[in-house]
């Protein structure tokens, strides 16, 4: 495979669950825009198996490199972002849960869907990155149960792997001012926007700006039958230049803290 074969494999995918991103990117084409990636969103456990480092293995094998780190101390998450040295190409931004921080249930869980996918050859190829849920039929009560501790856990054990979110890069966009303009939009064409934290997550003055969709809602296939759950999002940015000149290409961790709830069941 190639890295331009993995995105449009990750884009493909990402779109086919949520239509929705798919129908805002045409949205700006049709205003003759060319819509450039910020950055991939990914989530997982802090298991060996499918940490950070497993994740991210797959996208250092086409020269991506660790650019940041960052600490979600109330849902108990770290994350890192990668950046290859073509700047056109998108960052990667990938999260984990730190398990043993959370109950012994929501941690034997957790352990008994990684022991199920470790069997799976998937793991060892980077088709992984979008292989979605690994570990078998899904339980509607125990959703309910991980919900109740982390909507992250919960959201991971429906949806396993695949990209989070994709995320318009505002500075791109010729026919827009500022993100304040971009969100105009998507409210007058209906969509719904993430308001935790403000409809714009950051400021100028941190550099990056943001906002995003709420997560479009799925029909999803458990033991106990089919509910809706809210899948995925798709992210604006805005970034500002620092001093050198050079556009800040960090995340900020108060922003993106916010911008994790899109996914939340009750926002
Ligand atoms: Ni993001």
């Amino acid at each position: 495979m190639s890295l331009d074969h993995l995105l449009d494999n990750l884009w493909q995918e990402y779109t086919g669950r949520n239509p929705h991103a798919l129908k805002i990117y045409q949205l700006f084409t049709a205003r003759g825009e060319t819509v450039i990636n910020d950055h991939i969103a990914f989530r997982t456990f802090n298991n060996a198996t499918v940490n950070i480092e497993q994740l991210a293995k797959w996208f250092k094998n086409y020269g991506y490199i660790e650019k940041g780190s960052y600490n979600f101390p109330v849902k108990k998450l770290i994350a890192k972002h990668y950046e290859h040295e073509d700047e056109k190409l998108p960052k990667v931004f990938i999260s984990e849960l730190l398990t043993e921080k959370f109950s012994p249930q929501l941690q034997t869980i957790i352990n008994q869907c990684i022991v199920k996918m470790t069997a799976n050859p998937i793991v060892n190829s980077e088709t992984m990155l979008y292989s979605g849920n690994c570990w078998g039929p899904i339980s509607y009560s125990t959703y309910k149960a991980l919900l109740t501790e982390s909507e992250y856990a919960a959201w991971m054990y429906v949806f396993g792997f695949c990209a989070n979110h994709f995320t318009v890069l505002v500075n791109e966009l010729k026919t827009f001012n500022n993100l304040e303009d971009v969100n105009s939009f998507l409210l007058g064409n209906k969509f719904e926007l993430n308001t935790s934290g403000g409809l714009i997550k950051g400021t100028p003055d941190v550099f990056l700006e943001q906002s995003s969709t709420l997560a479009e809602k799925r029909r999803v296939n458990f033991i106990e039958g089919t509910y809706e759950i809210p899948s995925c999002y798709y992210e604006f940015a805005k970034r500002y230049p620092l001093t050198n000149g050079k556009l800040y290409s960090g995340f900020i961790a108060d922003s993106a803290d916010k911008i994790f709830e899109s996914t939340n069941v009750s926002t």
